[in-house]
């Protein structure tokens, strides 16, 4: 697809060169059309946004957008908008196609149209209100690894409806440039083949988290294109705005034009939710500069997920509260929502940060209270003590009613692996003192990569984790 767009691409652009001899550059498609969820949190409408990215040549685009499951249906209206994005020196166009009014439940067709001649080809389906959902979970991806393909290649086989990535989508820095080299060739490759990924974002959409990695470019004078994140995600903006967001430093002229170009994403994408058939995910910024405990946030959070009427209900953010692996052991900070999260009913927590995988017993956690202050104790490395409860008898097999929240640990997606040595031996996980550490973890795989794939049918919800050649490395069913 990819060489019939370059081929079409040059004999207009060579077309209009005959008339226009000023423009020397040919006009090129840097990233092809991928599919974003865009603001439609719940189920009450739903709509996609597709988004693709060209070099300096602005051009005359426009959409075709067709349901396939109504033989009779006629195109959407659909509003394409650009942004230009004047970074390292050079021009470049983001293009947005508003795919809005879709249906549920159905299957629709896209094309891009450039100079009424086509361009880009693509269908997907539009978001199931029915209680079966199938997702696919990874984080620390984008590296341009053999590991990155492979596991691109294994999502794309299993028929995923979206993918939730735990954040860290692109080594190290989050960098429009990194995006364009490590993250979108692997999930927009034009063939599906295992060295090199798979039209995965062309198909089904990415849910986003703000990892480290992502807000490492925040220095604009170091990185004048950075915080790509808020150029390429276009996510849910039903989250609140706390006073704790990543904020863009240095010259004000590249501020100016990046709040401009990522509004209004920025910073309203770093907190949000949506429902996905009988899910319910809420995905929270973890980073070191947030206070998971900040008034507003919180408020948020627990109407969020108190008024979901979803069968089951996931939290996920990137830096992990219980941790199995010596590295990253001490950042815990994300402990003090525990109690929240019980008292709200979440079944599962998401998380990535450890590039390896982990899965803990059901728990229950109570952070430790100063007696002077009446508040939670927090060291300076962000380590958390309190008391455990762990749920010993659930074994996803024989017993699948847990009495806690599970914690999953998905940042196997194809940076290099975390602690390889202590892969499947529970003698060499991290252990610590009672009030930090009780055996939580029971699964670690850290000598493959890895991603998690989630099945729900009403009550029940099966998560497994596959390696990047689609072998089962662990197996849960959950049931209510
Ligand atoms: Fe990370």
């Amino acid at each position: 697809m990819q060489n019939k767009v370059a081929i079409g691409l040059n004999r207009l652009v060579t077309l209009w060169l005959i008339g226009c001899s000023s423009i020397v550059a040919a006009q090129k498609l840097l990233v092809p059309p991928y599919l974003q969820p865009g603001n439609s949190p719940n189920l009450s409408k739903e709509q996609k946004v597709l988004i693709w990215q060209t070099d300096s040549i602005p051009g005359n685009f426009t959409v075709l957008c067709t349901s396939l499951s109504t033989a009779s249906s006629k195109p959407l209206k659909v509003k394409v908008t650009s942004d230009k994005l004047q970074l390292l020196n050079k021009t470049t166009y983001l293009y947005r196609a508003e795919l809005a009014g879709l249906k549920f439940d159905e299957t629709y067709s896209y094309e891009v149209i450039l100079n009424s001649k086509s361009l880009y080809k693509g269908q997907f389906d539009s978001r199931t209100k029915k209680a079966q959902t199938r997702f696919a979970v990874f984080g620390d991806c984008g590296a341009g690894t053999s590991q990155q393909a492979q596991i691109a290649y294994q999502v794309y086989q299993q028929k995923p409806q979206f993918v939730l990535v735990t954040g860290d989508q692109v080594y190290s820095n989050g960098r429009e440039l990194e995006y364009r080299h490590r993250f979108f060739p692997f999930y927009t490759s034009p063939d599906a083949a295992p060295d090199k990924g798979a039209p995965l974002m062309n198909t089904v959409p990415f849910y986003m988290l703000l990892g480290n990695h992502d807000i490492y470019s925040a220095n604009f004078n170091k990185y004048p294109d950075g915080l790509a994140f808020f150029y390429y995600n276009d996510l849910p903006r039903n989250g609140p705005l706390p006073a704790y967001v990543i904020q863009p430093e240095g010259n004000p002229e590249l501020i100016k034009a990046f709040k401009k170009n990522t509004s209004p994403r920025y910073p309203g994408i770093s907190n949000y939710s949506y429902d996905y058939g009988n899910v319910h995910i809420t995905c929270l910024d973890a980073n070191t500069y947030v206070n998971p405990l900040d008034p507003t946030l919180i408020e948020w959070f627990r109407n969020d997920i108190k008024n979901s009427k979803a069968d089951w209900k996931i939290v996920s953010y990137h830096h992990p509260a219980f941790n199995g692996s010596p590295t990253h052991y001490d950042y815990q900070i994300m402990r003090l929502i525990a109690p929240i999260c019980e008292e709200l009913g979440v079944d599962l927590v998401l998380t990535g940060h450890v590039h390896n995988y982990q899965r803990t017993v059901p728990l229950k956690f109570s952070p430790k209270v100063d007696e002077t202050t009446n508040r939670y104790v927090v060291s300076d490395a962000g380590s958390v003590d309190g008391r455990f409860t762990l749920d010993t008898i659930f074994d996803g097999v024989n017993n699948t009613r847990p009495n806690g929240i599970i914690y999953i640990v998905s940042g196997a997606g194809g940076a290099v692996l975390y602690d390889k040595e202590i892969s499947d031996n529970p003698a060499l996980w991290k252990k610590g003192t009672p009030e930090n550490w009780v055996p939580y973890t029971v699964k670690v795989i850290s000598d493959k990569h890895s991603f998690t794939m989630i099945e729900t049918d009403g009550k029940k919800l099966n998560l497994k984790q596959l390696d990047v050649s689609g072998n089962i490395l662990d197996e849960i069913t959950i049931t209510k």
